[in-house]
């Protein structure tokens, strides 16, 4: 083992090299990752006590601070009930939580109150293999911890969605407590709207996870999920919406069934599964917020346009994008079948050598057990398009991208073309640049 201050010595400079690495040096297309703007950060660095509190409690069904355990709690109760009010407002809800401190933490709370406020374990969800995450899963965090049944809905692969006739089928046998949307590998809108009224036929609560679509969400470019029939969204802040590392639940408790719910998710976040909630990421989040109010829509717009030029474009040069006859995507992924060119895991590892950023991914019709080296990539466009990427871009990028997956270049040779496209970027777009910058347009506004 190394010497102790030698280990906080190279920490520091493994800290730095990241920094300079994926901020400065690299093309980031990791769909599950968001980028903060200047003025994100800036109130992050505004925030520093914020970050050592504690703020223990209850919150009410509006998702207002109700009771407080610790004193020197005045302001910390405000910066909550300001932070869920603007999240409420945002997404047009009545109640919303913010206590979560990441989408994972927002799913454990909901699935184990939803679980609870139904006396039922079991749960509709989408294959993991189709887009689900891990926690919705039984081998994750919905199984494995909190002991739920999956069941799973019908997926239709030509349509790359859930297939509503079938899964009403399913849900009407399994009679479940909670039925899941949304996911990780989430290219078109879930049928909700098709699958409500068979879910209150058999009492579930229908639970939406738009960790990965909440920014589309918010610039009004994807489906509005509780205008179209979900209880409840959950959550992470960091993704398409751009904020801080967290999570957010919300909902509108119009009912007695409802309001139960929220009051069981409420014990599952406090005091089931949070002591401390991280509260020095509330106000950039509220500066994140403000953002999206402001460019989300033009933002989102953009990031849906430039997932569906790539598509496109690598498509009409060889490469098997899925999707083509529903026009690949319409969010900020794209799915791309990369067997011919070697499989899931050389390509990304290839280019990664190149310094453009991406991950592999199971595609709907790989078995499980191919998750080591799947068919697909999965390819996102929300951080590059707040970069300043447009379409004319995103075409050259393809075609960096292309000579690496067709081994025209060798990726060391591309990754000096990666480095100077970088380099033109080197801003962040649609945002505010600093939190005065984010002050003066409220004063004006
Ligand atoms: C659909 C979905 N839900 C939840 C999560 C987990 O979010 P977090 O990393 O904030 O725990 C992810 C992560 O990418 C996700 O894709």
């Amino acid at each position: 083992m190394e010497k102790f201050s030698d280990l906080v010595l190279n920490l520091i400079e493994a800290t730095r090299k990241h920094e300079r690495y994926r901020d400065k040096e690299c093309i980031n297309m990791i769909a599950s990752e968001g980028l903060k703007s200047p003025a994100v950060n800036q109130m992050l660095d505004l925030s520093h006590d914020l970050a050592c509190r504690y703020a223990e409690g209850e919150n009410d069904t509006q998702g207002h601070v109700k009771k407080r355990y610790y004193q020197g709690q005045k302001y910390m109760s405000q910066i909550e009930d300001f932070s869920t009010d603007i999240m409420k407002s945002l997404f047009k809800s009545t109640w919303a939580d913010v206590r979560l401190v990441s989408g994972t933490h927002a799913n454990l709370a909901t699935f184990k109150g939803l679980s609870l406020a139904s006396k039922n374990n079991k749960m509709v969800v989408t294959p993991l293999s189709c887009g689900a995450h891990i926690s919705h899963d039984y081998t994750g965090l919905a199984g494995n911890v909190l002991g739920l049944e999956n069941i799973n809905h019908v997926y239709n692969i030509d349509e790359f969605n859930i297939d509503p006739d079938k899964s009403a089928y399913v849900i009407r046998a399994a009679k479940p407590g909670i039925v899941t949307f949304g996911g990780s590998l989430f290219l078109f809108p879930h049928p909700i709207k098709e699958l409500k009224a068979v879910c209150d036929e058999v009492g579930a609560y229908v639970a939406y996870d738009a960790s990965h679509v909440l920014g589309l969400i918010a610039g009004g470019q994807f489906q509005d999920p509780l205008r179209e029939g979900a209880d409840f969204i959950t959550s992470s802040t960091h993704k398409t919406f751009p904020g801080p590392q967290g999570g957010v639940i919300m909902g509108s408790p119009t009912t007695p069934a409802l309001e139960k719910a929220v009051k069981k998710i409420q014990f599952a976040i406090f005091p089931l599964s949070a002591s401390s909630t991280h509260l020095g990421r509330l106000p950039a989040l509220g500066i994140a917020a403000l953002e999206m109010n402001v460019f989300g829509e033009q933002l989102a717009r953009q990031i849906v346009r430039n997932a569906q030029t790539a598509g496109q474009y690598l498509c009409e040069n060889g490469v098997k994008v899925l999707a083509e006859k529903k026009g690949f995507t319409k969010s900020h992924q794209i799915a791309v079948d990369i067997r011919s060119f070697g499989g899931g895991n050389k390509i990304a590892q290839d280019l990664e050598d190149a310094n453009i950023i991406l991950n592999k991914n199971l595609l709907p019709y790989d078995d499980q057990s191919s998750k080591g080296d799947p068919s697909g990539l999965r390819i996102g466009f929300q951080d590059i398009t707040r970069r300043g990427f447009g379409e004319g871009d995103i075409k050259h990028l393809c075609d960096l991208m292309l000579d690496v997956i067709k081994s025209k270049r060798k990726p060391e040779e591309v990754k000096a073309d990666v480095l100077a496209l970088r380099k033109e970027f080197s801003g962040v777009k649609y945002c505010f640049q600093s939190v005065e910058e984010a002050l003066t347009y409220i004063k004006k506004a």
